[in-house]
């Protein structure tokens, strides 16, 4: 198969270069950004995997490559901090610098960070013939993004795909997992670089992209090749060019720091070099904090983790305080309940021998009643039979409630043989008092016919 590098009509069209692990991806993108730089073009990279520090050196990897400053990673020119992306990004647009931006070393929320740091500022740049490649572009444009960063980076990526060009940018963005890379950027790359491609959802992009834009006899021409290609082996596609080419990379020109080392061979490395003015850039970027600063802020931070530290010691004997307050009062509760728990019982307890004494004491008046009346009857009877002149009178006269005030039961009984006297008293008003006690009468009914002796 014919080794055909990138077409040159190609390499400022935004583009995709897609395939499975070890494909040939990096190694292509590696042969066209080597095509670019000898064209005096302006190349950043975004370097996750820390492989791009090899364009520095020549392909054996003693000799010089190209002036490409790496920043950050193993083989870093100058350090880089996750929070310096936008510093970064001024120095290099300043100066028209390419470089290599390694971020190896950081975590992926890092990485997202410096490279949101990196790209805002583009927008508000000078048109510039700017090239930027993403490696592993999953990790810059995810199609979920995880948090607002990711959020806010996706934008960032798509602005860049969609509109980038009116600013002079150009990207490409290379990706082994097209299912997991934003669609809406993917849609926006002009050419298609795709490798061996196995799993299926890895596949679905690459046809979806096809099926849009190419006629049915070339998609099922592609299609049925996509497991099979070999390593370095690649069709690019241009839709917009009208191209549709099966190839093979051509070696690249600079130091392969792509290839794993074979089983017992030890890695060569070559030495990481650059004309940058290295000490300018570390100077440009924005310093550390002095020592004398470091320490101020370490006091600072001291003073108030103190501070802090002696409010909340004094929250928590404060709930401690109150918890212990609280546990008393509540067995305080309880007691007041046992309390009102016995007072209900103990009342209803003395109302119910009420009761019963008061029933008891009924009955006992309502016996002596009894034994008055007859008793009362009895004697009555007595003094008709022996013709003694007694009155009902002589009964009131004698009869412990001969207070007027009280109907003396002869009378309101019918025991009068006095009819006109009766009669008039029934005439007269009778006097404003209380009236009578029916029970207090009772009891002394009850009590005279006892004390005065029958006869
Ligand atoms: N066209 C090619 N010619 C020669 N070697 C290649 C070619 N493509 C890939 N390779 C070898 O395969 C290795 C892995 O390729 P690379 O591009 O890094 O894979 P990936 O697709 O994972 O980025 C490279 O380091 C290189 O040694
Ligand atoms: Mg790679």
């Amino acid at each position: 198969m014919t080794a055909t590098p990138p077409p040159p009509e190609l390499l400022d069209d935004p583009d995709a270069i897609v395939g499975a692990s070890g494909a040939g991806k990096s190694y292509i993108g590696r042969r066209k950004v080597e095509q670019l730089l000898a064209d005096g073009r302006q190349v950043i990279l975004f370097d996750p995997t820390g492989v791009w520090y090899g364009l520095q050196s020549d392909a054996a990897g003693t000799g010089r490559g190209f002036d490409v400053p790496v920043f950050g990673g193993p083989h870093g020119n100058v350090p880089v901090r996750p929070d310096q992306g936008a510093a970064v990004a001024d120095i290099l647009l300043a100066e028209g610098k390419s470089a290599v931006l390694d971020l190896s070393q950081f975590d992926e929320g890092d990485l997202r960070g410096f490279a949101l740091g990196f790209l805002g500022p583009l927008r508000h740049r000078e048109r510039v013939n700017l090239h930027l490649v993403f490696d592993e572009a999953e990790e810059f444009a995810p199609q979920t993004a995880p948090d607002d960063t990711g959020f806010q980076l996706v934008r960032q990526m798509t602005w860049v795909a969609k509109r980038g060009r009116v600013f002079g940018l150009v990207p490409t963005f290379i990706t082994q997992r097209p299912a997991d890379f934003a669609k809406a950027v993917l849609s926006q790359v002009q050419t298609l670089y795709f490798h061996q491609l196995i799993a299926p959802a890895d596949q679905a992009p690459v046809k979806a992209y096809l099926r849009a834009n190419a006629d049915k006899a070339t998609l099922q021409q592609v299609e049925s090749s996509l497991p099979e290609l070999g390593r370095g082996e690649r069709w690019i596609y241009s839709p917009r060019r009208k191209l549709l080419q099966r190839g093979r990379t051509p070696a690249i020109a600079t130091f392969d720091s792509m290839a794993t080392p074979a089983p017992g061979e030890a890695r060569r490395e070559p030495p990481t070099r650059t004309d940058l003015d290295v000490e300018k850039i570390r100077t440009a970027l924005a310093p550390a904090p002095a020592e004398g600063e470091r320490a101020e802020t370490q006091r600072i931070i001291d003073e108030a983790g103190g501070a802090l530290a002696d409010v909340l010691a004094a929250r928590d004997r404060r709930i401690a305080d109150l918890e212990t307050e609280n546990a008393s009062i509540r067995r305080e509760l309880i007691e007041v309940d046992r309390m009102r728990q016995l007072a209900v019982e103990t009342g209803q307890r003395a109302t119910d021998a009420l009761s019963r004494t008061a029933i008891f004491a009924a009955e006992q008046l309502d016996a002596v009643a009894q034994n008055g009346w007859r008793s009362l009857v009895e004697s009555d009877a007595a003094r008709r039979a022996d013709k003694t002149p007694a009155t009902s009178a002589d009964v009131a006269e004698e009869a412990p409630w001969s207070d007027t005030s009280s109907a003396p039961l002869s009378r309101t009984a019918g025991f009068s043989s006095d009819a006109s006297r009766s009669q008039g008293r029934r005439t007269r008003a009778p006097p404003h008092r209380p009236p009578p006690n029916p029970t207090a009468s009772i009891a002394r009914w009850a009590y005279w016919p006892r004390s005065r002796p029958p006869g």
